[in-house]
């Protein structure tokens, strides 16, 4: 397929203040002199703000990056990821067409797209609400046949199905990405015959269609104000010096059972200060921090955490503590809560 610069483009392209922000702090990855390394993801936000990479959007990144435009082009064009073309407003369907969907009926889900989007791919359907396309395998065969529609998958479709879920977007709503047939994840279609005893109760859908859900931007236009940065070490000085403390530790210490170093992990665990109740003026929306869906919320709320400078104030002792307590499972450190806390309440 030849992909090309579109042939309309607009005057410019200008990252919103937060989505600037994120870039810059993106850059910060990588040695002086290897910012070129940032290319992807930010052409990626950009593409994320816009829909699509018009040329405007292409060279302001390469003009960050210190890049010459030809090199920036080359990356966009050469990845199909990378939309060159004006997108639907609401969304951007991708049919995955290969093997496992193609014998499960991706033929009838691509005449849906025909039907109620557009009769070629990459033309915005006349309401200017979607466009479509037909993509390789996107792992998800087991739940065949499937699309991607924004950042989630819906799985286990029918051509009847499909035709609501995009009405359903038209009008506005986002449906539960995940399986369409009932399926909790990928198990059996006739049912499980071994490890029945899994965790499906714990959560109303399976893990991806739980965040995806948690999160609820399957089909937002990203403008940065969505989450914090998560650059934990700005403003920090270095973080290699940790390591390097770490690397001078005496023999002796170094020399303990891993027994014992788990144990002390949990004796160190300590409590953080928690409220009653929230405060007079509301609790905070905690939901806002990545990661922290609406059930950990109410986990944490009656833990007695309801505000983001509760959490911005954990030590390392006190993280340990809430995850195990909210049994978070590392996610409190793996996503930056703290940072993101800090973040949030110091723009309150
Ligand atoms: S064949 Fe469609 S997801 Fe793999």
């Amino acid at each position: 397929m030849l992909r090309r610069l579109y042939h309309e483009q607009p005057e410019s392209f200008a990252f919103t203040p937060e989505n600037q922000k994120w870039a810059e702090a993106q850059i910060t990855k990588y040695p002086e002199g290897r910012q070129a390394s940032a290319i992807i993801p930010l052409l990626w936000r950009a593409q994320e703000q816009e829909g699509w990479l018009s040329r405007p959007a292409i060279e302001a990144v390469a003009d960050m990056l210190g890049m010459a435009y030809i090199r920036a082009l080359e990356v966009a064009s050469f990845y199909f990821m990378f939309q060159l073309q004006p997108v639907g407003s609401v969304a951007h369907v991708q049919v995955c067409g290969t093997l496992s969907c193609m014998i499960c009926g991706a033929e009838d889900l691509i005449a849906v797209c025909k039907e109620k989007i557009a009769d070629k791919a990459h033309v915005v359907s006349s309401d200017g609400k979607f466009s479509w396309e037909e993509v390789e395998c996107l792992g998800a065969c087991s739940n065949a046949p499937m699309v991607q529609i924004g950042k989630d998958y819906y799985e286990d479709l029918t051509a009847e199905r499909f035709a609501e879920i995009l009405d359903e977007l038209a009008a506005g709503k986002v449906p539960t990405p995940g399986p369409q047939n009932g399926r909790y994840a990928a198990e059996p279609l006739k049912g499980l015959t071994s490890l029945t005893d899994h965790e499906s109760g714990r959560h109303q859908y399976n893990a991806s269609a739980q965040l995806a859900t948690d999160i609820g931007d399957t089909v937002k236009r990203i403008d940065g104000t969505e989450v914090p940065l998560l650059t934990p070490w700005q403003g920090k000085g270095k973080p290699a010096p940790k390591k390097a403390a770490a690397k001078k530790s005496p023999a002796p210490k170094a020399a303990k059972a891993p027994v014992e170093t788990a144990d002390e992990q949990k004796v160190a665990a300590k409590k953080p200060r928690v409220l009653k109740a929230a405060r007079k003026a509301g609790a905070d929306d905690l939901k806002k921090i990545t990661g922290l869906g609406p059930k950990m919320e109410e986990t944490l709320n009656g833990l007695g955490i309801f505000h983001y400078d509760q959490i911005a104030k954990w030590s390392p002792a006190e993280v340990a503590w809430v995850d195990d307590a909210a049994k978070a499972r590392g996610r409190i450190e793996r996503d930056g809560w703290v940072e993101q806390a800090a973040a949030l309440a110091g723009g309150k």
